[in-house]
């Protein structure tokens, strides 16, 4: 009896002492971060197995701005990704390693944490943890191998804390630097524009921006208000965020004067040219040039285009949207809004400028 309670006290010290000596060795456990997501945005995607938290996006932070993902040091994701310019870069096209010149123009990168599918123009990646190698490995963008990304980040004493803060130990893998960068990213949201504080109830629109705001939204059928023709935008460029994540052909070329193939380099398929992916409006003010080919230097020539210049007929993939028609079978038509509607939109496109957005300290470098 004696025995069986002195071995009792014994194992409960033993364990004890182990437990607290487990504990001085374990990092805590890093802090989460919180997104703080406004009731009317879509919902927002976060996988299981990267859940944002304090540390991993610090480290993300310091990877999105660290040259050393370049092959010659020279490129960080910020490079062509500017927070002045809503991450955009304001070149037509991007200019990579050695000045070579890309095919694309560069994407914003507000709101990503609300894209279901379809990253890039052309759709071609799942998510952000699967999007963040494809620049590092482009040979027109960062041209770089991932062997030569972890050697350099292996030598270096800062990235073991920051691996180790965020992730438990000084593994530094492929997949924790993408998942970290993707961290980084969700947190890059947009919500404090006019066009928010005026859903917050927070703005009274003036009356220019308000008639923009409903061209913009209504289609041109004048279902929502009879007297009013719409722009006919919010039938792709839909919800909040001004995007239903698709993508389309919004009449830019015909067929056989596509340069860029779109969503038919993905697919194969010959309806697929010249898709691409309807992308969110906010902070366009501050992302020019626009389409993904930077074609046009101002909105003033984007809204020239929706109202004058849609390509359509039997030689173009052209959206059904683009339809100034709810009726099946009416053809493509030129909107025909008049000078002072096409201001209207164009104020209210202003109204999703968002100056907290592309000043916020905690998107800045930290180098
Ligand atoms: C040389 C310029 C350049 C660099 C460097 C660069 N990007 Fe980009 N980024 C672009 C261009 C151009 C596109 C559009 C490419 C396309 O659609 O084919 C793009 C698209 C994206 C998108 C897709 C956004 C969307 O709405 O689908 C994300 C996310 C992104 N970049 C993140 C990054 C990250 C993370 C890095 C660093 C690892 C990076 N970029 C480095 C130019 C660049
Ligand atoms: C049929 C769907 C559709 C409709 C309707 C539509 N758009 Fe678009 N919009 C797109 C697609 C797709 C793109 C990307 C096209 C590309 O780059 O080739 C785009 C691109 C844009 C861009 C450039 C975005 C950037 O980052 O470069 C702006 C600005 C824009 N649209 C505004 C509008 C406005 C304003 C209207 C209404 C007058 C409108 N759109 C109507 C599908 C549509």
């Amino acid at each position: 009896m004696k025995l069986n309670i002195i071995l009792i006290i014994f194992v409960f010290l033993f364990f004890s002492c182990e437990k607290t000596q487990v504990k001085k060795e374990e990092i805590p456990a890093p802090e989460d971060y919180v997104l703080v997501v406004p009731s009317y945005f879509p919902k927002i995607i976060i996988p299981d197995d990267n859940k944002p938290t304090k540390a991993g996006v610090a480290l993300g932070r310091h990877l999105f701005y660290d040259k050393k993902l370049s092959k010659d040091n020279t490129i960080s994701c910020g490079s062509c990704h500017l927070q002045q310019f809503a991450f955009t870069d304001g070149l037509a096209k991007s200019v990579g390693v050695g000045g070579k010149i890309g095919k694309r123009n560069a994407m914003s990168l507000a709101n990503l944490a609300f894209l279901p599918k379809n990253f890039f123009w052309d759709g071609r990646s799942i998510s952000l943890e699967h999007q963040a190698i494809f620049p590092i490995l482009d040979s027109l963008e960062m041209n770089n191998t991932m062997d030569d990304v972890l050697f350099k980040l292996k030598n270096d004493n800062n990235y073991r804390t920051l691996f180790t803060n965020a992730f438990g130990n000084t593994d530094i893998t492929n997949a924790r630097i993408l998942n970290a960068i993707a961290q980084f990213e969700r947190t890059l949201i947009s919500s404090n524009s006019k066009y928010d504080k005026f859903l917050r109830g927070e703005y009274t629109m003036t009356a220019e921006e308000k008639l923009g705001l409903d061209l913009f939204y209504i289609h041109p059928d004048g279902n929502e208000i009879p007297a009013l023709r719409g722009a006919n935008c919010g039938d792709c460029h839909a919800g909040t965020l001004q995007t239903d994540f698709n993508l389309r052909n919004n009449g830019l070329d015909l067929n056989q004067n596509i340069k860029d193939a779109g969503l038919q380099k993905v697919t194969g398929l010959a309806s697929d040219k010249g898709k691409f992916r309807v992308v969110s409006l906010r902070n366009i003010e501050l992302t020019a040039p626009y389409m993904h080919d930077g074609r046009f230097k101002t909105l003033e020539e984007v809204l020239e285009h929706y109202n004058e210049h849609v390509l359509f007929g039997s030689s173009s993939n052209t959206d059904v949207l683009m339809l100034a028609s709810n009726s099946p079978g009416s053809l493509p038509q030129n909107l025909n809004l008049s000078p002072k509607e096409v201001k209207a939109v164009i104020a209210f496109l202003k109204t999703l400028t968002d100056t907290e957005f592309v000043t916020n300290p905690s998107f800045k470098s930290p180098f």
